[in-house]
């Protein structure tokens, strides 16, 4: 910071009155509150307001630089996940988990610039965004939102995000603040309940879910947000552990710290750590948190425990420092109003961008030959399916539908692409014919106990929904004639999955099979002998053995933004050779979560008598219209540097990504058998060899041990290079270091 920044910032604060400061940590929310009472909240120097677009924000920004007593502007914020999907007309990419699957840095970064200029366009500032939580368990409802279960390829992908929204500069008319969250372990909650406790120590913290977080403040993120839940028992927004000591004093983090929504009133209602707003407000206070989201009420509770000397005032100077000084930082006292660049909302770049990453993403799991398809010997095609032409399923979470800003739009809004459009783009002119059929829904209900009289009440209504022989025969009209719209068709082209009811916060799901009639709507086409092409749109990995034996192949495209249809025609029709990887792994059955790839090694095989230890899909897996061969690893150990020969041995070129792992073979602590360490895609035309060299991170080698710190133990460690994580696609090198 410069010492010209640090003295306006100190100048201010000297001119501050209590109230004022307590009103600029607060953050309120517009579409909650309504324009007049956030009018009323600007007047009194608040510090942010989150969930307002374009002409509110302006307005709101007017009344805080002209009617405040200090003229202290406002800063921004929307949860502009995917690109700034709150609002309608902007670009839609691909879920941050979709995104993941592209394993692609530099297009990472180059959607996160998009999304930031189209949010600064908006005239906001800030977005709650990535999130470096680790997807381990996919009952979770928020997985949709994760750069998926790795440690290494999160910390890789969020820093990309983080350069992509900030740029170089924060006062340029085209970056915004990005917030890393959610701080921490939030995606560890005990059973995917989300929000709920996280049963681990701050050894395994530091190990495997700090790394992340401490890319993402090298990478300078500005903000970070405080989980919602607790970890063996303390709740994250009371835990000065993790927000001051571990942040700031270990990080170095040097940006500011909010709240997720309403956490200080959780603290009483939820947490049940203090029975009064006063209490609550000075506990999150203390433990370091700068700016509180939503629970509005701190503002008196601050107030009064700084009044009977219960808090020192200089905790409020500290938080108003961080805020104020990414105020001065990005510019906003001299231009309140981020320009943006006018036009660029949706604009044709960034659709061809979101195109591009959808391509990217697309994975293809299983291929008995029916991939890539020719044209030539089609006649009919059938695209069937509850998410086949399903807008909402192929946007996912965070858009205008899943969170409609009050009194704005939830209609879907061209352009976009879904599957049924993109198989009939494909074959325009070809004389083909593409028939479509619904096939049965998805049923993906949130199912609210409140909703029925008693659990009997409410299981069977779950019961019904999922199952054939009771009333799902409702269903079966549907699946009918999809069976007799398949008749005498060369292809069936079949789109399963979720829906924007089974993912996100509240939406944990028990049970990851497919939901609804879609396991009986498969097994009827599949009996049919005609190719069964099966397309996972959806928002997290499903246990779907079924789907593997009845389909001739099975491509996930999980979320795939504005032009994931049509990115995933391209693929089946071999317009793009894919080249997505899995970032999570896919359980055989709901109970043998967790799957992730690097667990800690245990005795007895990791099986189940009735399920074997191996996921339905490992992380790192995807397949290509060509072959890849690896020979010649090397290390350079003073440089950390592992370089891999890469043949593309098939006969069309292709672009694979690099794997490389390692295992520390003997540890004071124990350590995974593999953790991915680098990765890096490469181009290779038919036949073309290179040679690929992927620096590892110091990190690499190191261990945490139970004292919390990190070290390198010396000795032997397994590098291995290949195409995913199983064992039988990598070979190994042997290093003592
Ligand atoms: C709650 C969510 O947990 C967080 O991710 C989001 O940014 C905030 N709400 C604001 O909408």
């Amino acid at each position: 910071m410069s010492m010209e920044v640090k003295k306006k910032v100190e100048e201010i604060i000297s001119q501050m009155t209590l109230e004022e400061k307590a009103a600029q940590m607060i953050q309120v929310p517009v579409a909650m509150v309504g324009m007049e009472q956030a009018k009323e909240w600007a007047r009194r120097g608040v510090g942010s307001f989150l969930h307002a677009l374009g002409d509110d924000a302006r307005e709101l920004q007017k009344v805080a630089v002209n009617e405040s007593r200090l003229k202290i502007p406002v800063v921004f914020g929307i949860d502009a996940i995917h690109g700034h999907g709150l609002n309608r007309n902007a670009t839609i990419f691909p879920s941050q988990l979709s995104m993941a699957s592209t394993w692609d840095r530099d297009l990472v970064e180059k959607i996160g610039h998009a999304t930031a200029t189209e949010v600064a366009t908006d005239g906001l500032h800030w977005t709650f965004s990535p999130v470096l939580c680790l997807g381990r368990d996919p009952r979770w409802g928020r997985i949709s939102e994760t750069f998926g279960e790795d440690k290494y390829l999160s910390g890789e992908l969020g820093a990309s995000m983080i350069k992509g929204y900030q740029g170089d500069d924060l006062s340029a008319d085209d970056s915004i603040l990005a917030c890393a969250k959610h701080f921490i372990a939030y995606g560890e909650a005990t059973g995917a309940r989300d929000a709920y406790d996280t049963q681990i120590t701050y050894r395994k913290i530091k190990d495997e879910f700090l790394p992340p977080f401490k890319k993402a403040v090298e990478a300078g993120c500005a903000t970070f947000m405080t989980a919602y839940g607790s970890v063996d028992g303390t709740p994250l927004t009371a835990d000065r552990k993790a927000l001051h000591d571990i942040l700031r004093d270990e990080l170095k983090f040097d940006g500011f710290l909010i709240t997720d929504w309403d956490n200080v009133n959780a603290l009483i209602r939820r947490q049940k750590v203090c029975d009064n707003i006063g209490d609550a407000s000075a506990l999150a206070a203390k433990a370091g948190n700068d700016m509180i989201m939503c629970s509005t009420e701190f503002y008196e509770g601050i107030i009064e425990q700084v009044k009977s000397g219960k808090v020192d005032e200089a905790q409020l100077d500290e938080a108003v420092r961080h805020i104020l000084t990414i105020k001065f930082r990005m510019g906003l006292f001299a231009k309140p109003d981020k320009k943006g660049v006018p036009g660029s909302i949706g604009c044709e770049a960034h659709r061809e961008l979101a195109l591009k990453a959808a391509r990217e993403s697309v994975t293809v799991l299983t291929n008995d030959g029916v991939l890539p398809v020719r044209k030539k010997k089609l006649r009919k095609v059938v695209v069937i399916g509850p998410n086949a032409d399903d807008i909402r399923a192929q946007y996912g979470d965070w858009t205008y539908f899943t969170h409609p800003v009050p009194g704005k739009y939830t209609e879907p809004q061209r352009p976009y692409v879904t599957l049924l459009e993109g198989v009939r783009n494909s074959l325009e002119g070809s004389g083909i014919d593409v028939e479509y059929s619904y096939g049965c829904s998805v049923n993906g209900r949130s199912y609210y106990k409140g909703d029925y009289p008693d659990t009997e009440a409410f299981m069977k209504q779950v019961y019904e929904d999922n199952r054939l022989d009771n009333d799902g025969t409702k269903e079966m009209p549907y699946i009918n004639e999809a069976a007799s719209i398949a008749r005498g068709a060369d292809l069936i082209i079949l789109a399963l999955g979720d829906n924007y009811n089974q993912m996100g916060e509240y939406n944990d799901r028990a049970e990851l099979r497919l939901s609804g009639m879609q396991e009986a709507l498969i097994r009827i086409l599949s009996t049919m002998k005609i190719p069964l092409i099966t397309v996972l749109i959806t928002s997290k990995p499903l246990a779907v053995p079924e789907v593997v034996r009845d389909s001739d192949a099975v491509i996930c495209a999980f979320n795939g933004g504005m032009y994931g249809g049509q990115a995933v025609s391209e693929v089946i029709f071999g317009d793009f050779n894919p080249e997505g990887r899995l970032p999570i792994s896919f359980p055989v059955v709901t109970g043998q979560v967790p799957v992730y790839y690097n667990q800690l090694p245990g005795w007895h095989e990791g099986r189940y008598v009735d399920c074997p230890a191996e996921p339905l899909f490992a992380f790192g897996e995807g397949l290509s219209y060509t072959w890849y061969e690896y020979s010649d690893i090397k290390f350079d150990a003073d440089t950390k540097t592992v370089s891999v020969k890469v043949t593309n041995t098939g006969k069309v070129k292709g672009v694979e990504t690099v794997q490389i792992y390692i295992d520390d073979v003997v540890s004071s602590v124990m350590t995974a058998n593999k953790n991915l360490a680098g990765f890096a895609k490469v181009e290779l035309a038919s036949g073309e060899s290179k040679t690929v060299s992927i620096k590892l991170d110091d990190d690499a080698f190191s261990v945490v041990l139970p004292d919390e710190t990190r070290v390198i133990e010396p000795g032997k460690f397994i590098i291995m290079a290949g195409h995913s994580s199983k064992d039988e696609d990598l070979i190994r090198l042997a290093v003592e270091l």
